[in-house]
């Protein structure tokens, strides 16, 4: 099928005002009702959003009455399953899924979600998020894959990959670019890096998604150095689609337009703001309703030509052909009865175990039976807090899960109760997360609470933040588990009692003072709807620990970004008051088993660049139990032209072991890929001494070194 030619036909056809109505987005709550209403009934408007399935058929019907019969693109933000519905199946976070540092996982994940998108009826997700989370404060962290460039390129292809699998939903590589790297780690900022750090960081993982062959890509809000996204030509245009060869549709964010003229300033109206964001490279407005009128009014004005609304329209139809809406004939979605059913949630059950990372464990874990379990903690039983952003919970309104019933979704405290199904298990809040309660409340949730913990055999205590603490314009100055959390853990300690902290949040949090009480510590971020489920299976010793952090944690707030890939310092080499780097970094998490890494050996210490070199690594499972671990290679050049950090994610592979069991790991080293950009933004790689670095948690290395000539 020749989707540029079925574009190209379209095109040649269409007025105008067809053309322009293919480039504007609506959502219903962002839109003057009656204008919504006018265009809903005109038909010809490319793309909605925030639409369910079960409110297409007026959309359709009405693009069915039109000559052309182009019907609109429904996009939703399906970012851990079809979140927005109830009854579909939510999966952990993107965070806590980066845990898992497995393609494999992501990949039918995004499978499994544009299965249950495509049968509510709509098409694209706006979904991945390549932004790096490296400045805990932004509120979005939790929508990443974390901070590092190379583990995000991998996930963020597995995930488009499976997400465009059935060619019946678009991807959506989003935002472009670099959206996390805020100053100060505010939402939608100014971001102060240079081309040179773009394609040395942050251009990676949008790269390996036009690679990968994703459809669509969104323009972050903020501007670079001063300059809006949405209006540079240098990033949309040069270097996205004429240096990359994307060739599918670009789409603001929501509203990017309006902002030119409100919030950035740029811009005394839409007549100049619309014809210079779609010249610099946008195809597609999200909101911003004036920008329909704005911009048939600057070609009839001829102040843009022609040529470039025809370059957009094509690329939006485009993609239209490819997703098969262009075709008379559609090929059936997949059946409704896949959205939430059985196979995705026993799929969704085996992702939030591999997602989990152990962080602390002296002994109490696994707890294989007690007689009497206390689940305490405001998130024990919290859905919404475990879920996190973008799903029914955060962002559709309430009524409409109301009555709809789903057996399959698993806080902790109900997890615990159905495994641990011959012990007397007992339940209490403890505390908020926000510590809004009154003092009264406060001190007799506390009590209740420290009441049951004496009477336990066990104690597990849900602790972390919830959404009113994350997402958009939700960033945090302290990354504190705030509330009377840490004091919960405390006073459970106090009593004698082992305590088994779990984490249910967004992002990386201080976790300093709870770590001194607490005799296990496990990180699950927001997981999904089996996630309590998985962690009980996990602390009663049925599953085993796999996860590693794809994220740093900070000592303190104020000690941020504490992300790995830093610079070596040079003139001190770290603040006097907080001790340098991170007490859980990157490539860190625990197992029931031990892992002990041999020697790594080169199959050449000398070698040529472009060259490819074999490392092996002898790895031995000491614990009793089947396993996997995540063996992590980083590389350094040991002199550049340019600063490059003190190591560079180069390469990851989890590895299964059977109890007692060593196996030789191997990696195939590309050492083209050993370069870095120069100060004129050349890629180079140089000549001299490289170390290579293997690691099974971020801390300890396993080290050889290979000289390169040319
Ligand atoms: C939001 C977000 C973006 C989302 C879009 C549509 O403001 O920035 O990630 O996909 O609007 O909901």
């Amino acid at each position: 099928m020749d989707f540029k030619k079925m574009a190209e036909e379209l095109v040649s056809k269409m007025t105008i005002e067809e053309k322009v109505a293919q480039m504007q987005q609506l959502s219903e709550n962002a839109t003057p009702k009656e204008l919504f209403e006018t265009f809903k009934k005109d038909g010809k408007i490319g793309s909605y959003l925030h639409v369910l399935g079960k409110d297409t058929g007026e959309f359709l019907e009405s693009a069915a009455q039109t000559e052309l019969k182009i019907p609109p693109i429904f996009g939703i933000d399906a970012i851990h399953g079809h979140a927005f519905l109830k009854q579909a199946t939510i999966f952990p976070s993107q965070l806590a899924m980066a845990c898992t540092w497995e393609e494999g996982v992501l990949e039918k994940m995004g499978e499994i979600t544009a299965d249950e998108v495509a049968a509510d009826g709509l098409n694209w997700v706006f979904s991945p998020v390549l932004c790096l989370g490296r400045d805990l404060r932004w509120g979005r962290v939790d929508e990443t894959f974390g901070e590092d460039a190379e583990l995000c390129a991998r996930l963020g292809a597995a995930i488009i990959r499976g997400y465009q699998k059935s060619g019946k939903v678009a991807a959506c590589a989003k935002h472009y670019l670099a959206y996390g790297e805020a100053t100060g780690g505010r939402d939608a900022y100014d971001i102060e890096i240079t081309e040179r750090k773009a394609r040395e960081i942050f251009l990676k993982p949008f790269k390996a998604a036009v690679d990968e062959g994703c459809l669509t890509f969104m323009t972050a809000y903020g501007s670079i150095d001063g300059e809006p996204l949405t209006i540079s030509k240098r990033y949309l245009t040069e270097i996205l689609k004429e240096e990359f060869g994307f060739d599918g549709f670009v789409v603001t964010d929501w509203k990017n337009f309006w902002c030119l003229i409100t919030g950035q300033k740029t811009f005394e109206n839409m007549d100049e703001a619309c014809v210079e964001g779609v010249e610099a490279g946008n195809d597609m407005s999200m909101n911003s309703y004036e920008f329909y009128g704005a911009l048939i009014q600057a070609v009839k004005e001829g102040r843009i030509a022609q040529e470039v609304i025809d370059n957009a329209v094509r690329r939006i139809l485009s993609v239209k052909a490819r997703l098969g809406l262009l075709d008379e004939e559609k090929t059936p979605a997949p059946p409704k009865e896949c959205i939430g059913c059985k196979a995705h949630q026993a799929y969704n059950y085996e992702v939030s175990v591999k997602s989990a990372v152990l962080l602390k464990n002296n002994g109490v874990l696994p707890l294989k039976q007690a007689k009497k379990i206390a689940v305490l903690g405001p998130n024990a039983d919290d859905l919404p807090a475990q879920y996190g952003d973008w799903t029914y919970t955060s962002h559709r309104p309430k009524d409409e899960a109301i009555g709809i019933e789903k057996e399959n979704e698993y806080t902790l405290l109900k997890g615990i109760q159905e495994v641990y199904k011959d012990s007397e298990i007992v339940y209490a809040k403890g505390c908020s997360v926000l510590g809004s309660e009154t003092s009264a409340e406060s001190d007799l949730w506390m009590q209740e609470a420290l009441e049951l913990a004496k009477g336990a055999d066990a104690v597990i205590v849900a602790i972390g933040d919830v959404h009113a603490q994350n997402g958009e314009e939700q960033d945090r100055a302290k990354l504190v588990l705030s509330g009377r959390q840490n004091e919960l853990i405390k006073r459970v300690k106090e009593l004698g009692k082992q305590v088994i902290a779990v984490l249910i949040n967004g992002k990386p949090l201080e976790l300093g003072e709870m770590e001194k009480y607490a005799d296990a510590v496990i990180e699950a971020f927001n997981t999904g709807d089996m996630g309590g489920l998985a962690l009980a299976n996990l602390i009663k010793g049925k599953e085993n620990f796999s996860g590693k952090l794809p994220i740093s944690f900070p000592y303190d707030s104020a000690a941020t970004p504490c992300y790995y890939n830093q610079y070596e310092y040079w003139h001190g080499n770290k603040y006097v008051d907080v001790p340098k780097g991170s007490p859980y970094p990157f490539g860190f998490g625990l197992s029931y088993n031990r892992y002990t890494y041999g020697e790594a050996t080169l199959s050449k210490t000398q070698a040529k660049i472009g060259d490819k070199i074999e490392l092996r690594i002898p790895l031995t499972n000491e614990g009793d139990r089947q396993g996997e671990e995540i063996v992590q290679l980083y590389y350094k050049d040991k002199v550049c032209k340019t600063l490059t950090p003190v190591r560079t994610l180069l390469d990851f592979k989890k590895v299964s072991l059977s109890p007692k069991q060593t196996c030789e790991v191997s990696f195939v080293i590309d050492t083209n890929k050993l370069g870095y950009y120069d100060r004129n933004c050349n890629y180079q790689v140089d000549e001299g001494e490289f170390t290579f670095f293997v690691s099974g948690d971020g801390k300890t290395f396993k080290t050889v070194n290979v000289l390169l000539v040319k």
